[in-house]
């Protein structure tokens, strides 16, 4: 289907209009923040659904009740989709896990008021582009991508859902508040290391053994296996992962795979163009 069918524009960026309703967005504009709430924020494709396996376990100590058990977006509810508005946050004991995909200065203003604690991930927009490229052939509540160098383009000039990555990115690394940015390239590099770092932010000291235990729980084979976090409970009318998997490579530089030399340089270029003011140094500079 096409853009016009699928998607709203919201704040100047895309949304599906399945989940991303009026009712919804106004329950996120208004959504009330708590100091201690714990928010994991990302462009899509870049470890949301990781992140989701990630925190819950560090919160718990390790301890995989909350995985096992609860479906990932019920686990850390996304703010701004339709499902959400009946989960009654509200009642939720502090620390909540919450998730959103918006950009910083699409944030509601007690998130401005509170401040609560943000974990930002990034991924080199080459492999998010590829990870979404096919995850835009298996979702029907998707556009279809079309041809590639299309969908590149689409990619690179924001007409994509939540807009434009630079956006996205430029706008977090602008964030004042309590936030850490972390990387899917550095979690694919040392994944002990980096749940350690996520569990000091997080205040939350854990020790060798709990910090093992959660990174072996949370690499992509393992990861993979269990059904309350690889999607399998989606439909297959919504999502047909006989397509592309949902949790699909896991790993870092798939783009070569994917983009021909001439994509590649297009995307390089673009990326320069648009990053030039940002002093930030990224895991795939
Ligand atoms: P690929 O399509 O490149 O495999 P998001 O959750 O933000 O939608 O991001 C999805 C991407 O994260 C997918 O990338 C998915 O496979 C990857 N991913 C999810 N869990 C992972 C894990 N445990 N280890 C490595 N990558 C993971």
């Amino acid at each position: 289907m096409t853009e016009e069918e699928l998607y709203t524009v919201y704040k100047g960026v895309y949304l599906v209009s399945s989940v991303h309703t009026p009712e919804s967005l106004k329950y996120f504009e208004e959504f009330a923040f708590r100091q201690d709430d714990i928010i994991i924020v990302t462009y899509p494709r870049s470890g949301t659904h990781w992140m989701r396996e990630i925190v819950p376990l560090i919160m718990s100590g390790g301890d995989p009740t909350s995985v096992d058990t609860i479906v990932n977006w019920n686990r850390i509810p996304w703010l701004e989709v339709q499902q959400t508005a009946s989960l009654e946050l509200e009642q939720r004991p502090s620390p909540r896990l919450l998730t959103t995909h918006f950009q910083y200065n699409m944030m509601p203003p007690s998130f401005f008021e509170v401040k609560p604690k943000v974990i930002y991930v990034t991924r080199n927009p080459k492999d998010v582009f590829t990870s979404s490229f096919h995850l835009h052939e298996a979702a029907s509540f998707l556009v279809d991508p079309g041809p590639q160098t299309q969908f590149l383009h689409n990619f690179l000039d924001g007409k994509v859902m939540f807009g434009s990555w630079f956006d996205h990115v430029k706008s977090w690394l602008n964030a004042e508040e309590h936030i850490m940015h972390i990387s899917y390239e550095q979690m694919i590099m040392d994944l002990k290391d980096s749940v350690g770092n996520m569990a000091q932010f997080l205040q939350k000291p854990l020790d060798h053994e709990a910090i093992e235990k959660i990174a072996d729980r949370c690499l992509f084979k393992n990861m993979k296996k269990n059904n309350m976090s690889n999607h399998s409970a989606v439909p297959r009318e919504l999502l047909d992962q006989t397509k592309s998997e949902f949790l699909r490579k896991g790993i870092a530089g798939d783009w070569k795979n994917l983009l021909t030399p001439a994509e590649a340089a297009y995307f390089d270029a673009v990326y320069k163009d648009k990053m030039k003011d940002v002093k930030y140094t990224f895991a795939w500079d």
